[in-house]
């Protein structure tokens, strides 16, 4: 038995390929560098979805179709209550999409990302005790998104980094949440479930719960020169340090440099806060030399989750929304991997090794 399943295969996919050793990323035959460049999150949409589900998907009926899916989903936005407005963003997410139909169709697919896309947004501003906005189904999920958030027409760099980040998580071979949304999908649940599950598996700090205190861990650390101290400590109390290391990469997380690209973006437009960019990149170096030291067997390089924080703060999304974006975000890869699971048709059903006492002692 492996603990955690280290290196266990537990599916065949044609999704996606992790190459921890080479710290590549291919999502159906193209790299994350290319894909970043060239496509848009329904690009990345329709090309996951490609062949999975029955009905047109063709790019511009697909942004189309997706439009009007949040239009429809905003309904739900009546049933935040003061209660559920208690529980962190994520939380909501998952109790909004509790109340959506299930089913394994291109309908269902497409309400489950519309879903999160406009549910966050309007938590968020009820959260601050303003009125959601609804949204304006021309636009791209992107842009909407940021137009639902502030109220006002993002600008081009904003909507360019928000897409990028969408483009770079969409999926990422079986992650936790993943496989969580194919065991769940192997016993024809149906997709509303399967993400569900996802979401669920998401929040942990150890998965998509790690950017809100990447941050906090920037702000701890405070100056350049307090961060070698801030960090040795932090090891000495046996922390690990967020944002760093990964099950699979032994190198540098290639969707850490496709999020900096769109930091650079935002940096070029004047919409990022230069000392905290120069704080994260002397962290970056110092716990990156640090680890090295410390763990000279265990290659601990910097994962998606460290720039994740500091593009989504630039976005102006506040910490603890940062697990509800990845969840917009990683939608698309959970269904995706749904869908292909109920095609393989096989009950996911692995064993245990019994190690408590025998009948009689007990
Ligand atoms: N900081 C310090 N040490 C770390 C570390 C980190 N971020 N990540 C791993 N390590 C160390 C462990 O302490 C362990 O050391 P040991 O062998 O001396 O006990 C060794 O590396 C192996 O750790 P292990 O728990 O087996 O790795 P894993 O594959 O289970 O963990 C993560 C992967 C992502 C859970 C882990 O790296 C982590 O907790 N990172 C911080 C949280 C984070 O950034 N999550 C987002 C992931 S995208």
């Amino acid at each position: 038995m492996k603990n955690g399943l280290e290196d266990v295969v537990a599916a065949e996919t044609q999704l996606s390929d992790v190459n921890g050793e080479a710290g590549q990323l291919v999502i159906r035959g193209v790299s994350l560098d290319r894909l970043v460049e060239y496509a848009s999150y329904e690009d990345v949409v329709a090309l996951l979805l490609d062949g999975l589900l029955e009905g047109v998907l063709e790019k511009d009926n697909l942004r189309k179709r997706l439009g009007q899916m949040r239009a429809e989903v905003f309904a739900h936005v009546r049933a935040i209550d003061d209660e559920m407005l208690e529980l962190p963003p994520v939380d909501i997410i998952r109790a909004l999409i509790a109340r959506l139909v299930d089913g394994d169709d291109l309908e269902t697919a497409l309400r489950l990302l519309a879903a999160p896309a406009v549910f966050l947004p309007a938590i968020l501003r009820l959260k601050r005790g303003e009125t959601p906005v609804a949204p304006t189904p021309s636009l791209s999920q992107s842009a909407d998104i940021l137009t639902m958030l502030d109220a006002t027409l993002p600008s081009k760099a904003q909507v360019a980094a928000l897409d990028t980040y969408l483009v770079t998580i969409s999926d990422h071979g079986l992650n936790a949440s993943t496989f969580a949304a194919r065991v769940v999908a192997s016993t024809k649940a149906g997709l509303t479930s399967s993400v569900l599950a996802a979401i669920s598996a998401l929040k942990g700090p150890l998965h998509g719960g790690a950017p809100g205190p990447v941050l906090d861990m920037l702000d701890a650390v405070g100056t350049r020169e307090n961060a070698e101290s801030w960090l040795g400590q932090a090891l000495d109390r046996g922390e690990r340090l967020m944002g760093f290391g990964h099950r699979v990469y032994r190198v540098r997380d290639p969707r850490a440099d496709a999020l900096k690209g769109a930091l650079k973006l935002m940096i070029a437009a004047d919409q990022v806060d230069l000392d905290r960019m120069h704080l994260a990149e002397a962290v970056e170096q110092t716990a990156l030399a640090i680890l090295k030291e410390r763990k000279p067997n265990r290659p601990l390089d910097v994962n998606v989750e460290f720039y994740t924080a500091l593009l989504l703060d630039a976005l102006k999304f506040p910490r603890d929304a940062f697990t509800g974006v990845f969840a917009i975000g990683r939608t698309i890869g959970w269904i995706a991997h749904a869908l292909e699971q109920s095609l393989d048709g096989r009950l996911i059903r692995p064993r245990s090794v019994y190690v408590g006492p025998l009948p009689q002692a007990a």
